[in-house]
């Protein structure tokens, strides 16, 4: 029997971008331009600050839309003395469905480890969502030829002792740093090779059918304008997407790829 197809996920990351007006007002714009042949074809979620996650989480309940809530970090504890950080149990209590983890900015930023995006992945798990694991390289490390080492260790690392069952529902996002918010794109056959090497990373650690259903976004200065090439990639399953997530207009531009 073949292979169920992957649905293609658009995630809206937002970072620290929108208070809750405004995160209200995105939602409800983005549910205005989207119709049913979208969300037919695609999975739409968007992941806001914190603070703004009840107040779309209760637009999206109100009017019963068919966008998934995340979110863009959790500890992976699930209480303590952890002063400025949010538990996964809390995440889940608002219905949030995606979390990302270990983005390059919390890495870079914050100092995230493979180690914490491991315990967060399995955090994640643990209350029924599902995880967005990042990986990617630096400049430098694409120059110095190491991009496959870095990427593939990152996903290994972030897999690690979490079950093939479990593997294959969650999603990987590679976004090469050197993409992140300048405006430059990874052309889509780097971004195919990277996803594909992704792919095999999974398949050695959780099994072939574990690699076939896990569904791999490209992240890096996605627009409209180059959705449909990258999203036309066999190992590209969708977008996580920062800067154009943050007007209603693009972000649906990018969601229709789906149209060719
Ligand atoms: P940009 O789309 O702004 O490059 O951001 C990508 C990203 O980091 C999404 O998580």
């Amino acid at each position: 029997m073949a292979p169920a197809p992957r649905r293609p996920l658009i995630s809206g990351n937002w970072k620290m971008h929108h208070n809750h007006f405004e995160a209200i007002s995105l939602v409800q714009k983005l549910q205005y331009i989207l119709n049913d042949e979208d969300h037919d074809a695609v999975d739409v979620s968007v992941h806001p600050p914190f603070t703004d996650l009840r107040s779309v989480q209760t637009v999206i309940e109100a009017d019963d839309l068919p966008i998934a809530l995340g979110a863009q970090h959790c500890h992976w504890e699930d209480k303590g003395a952890f002063t400025g950080e949010v538990s996964p149990a809390f995440l889940a209590k608002l219905n949030v469905t995606y979390v990302i983890a270990g983005h390059s900015e919390r890495r870079e930023l914050f100092g995230e480890t493979d180690d914490m995006v491991n315990r967060k992945a399995k955090a994640i798990l643990a209350h029924g969502m599902t995880p967005i694991l990042c990986c990617g390289e630096t400049l430098e490390e694409r120059e110095a030829g190491a991009t496959d080492q870095k990427v593939s260790g990152q996903v290994r690392a972030a897999l690690d002792g979490i079950d093939a069952e479990a593997v294959s529902g969650l999603v990987i996002a590679y976004e090469p740093i050197w993409a992140i918010g300048t405006g430059r794109t990874a052309s889509a056959d780097d971004a195919q090779a990277v996803c594909a090497t992704v792919r095999s990373v999974v398949a050695e650690v959780a099994g072939a059918d574990a690699a076939q259903s896990v569904r791999i976004q490209y992240g890096g200065s996605v627009k409209a304008a180059n959705a449909v090439e990258l999203m036309g990639q066999p190992d590209i399953d969708g977008a996580l997407v920062g800067g154009a997530s943050l007007v209603a207009e693009d972000f649906a531009g990018i969601v229709r790829f789906h149209q060719g």
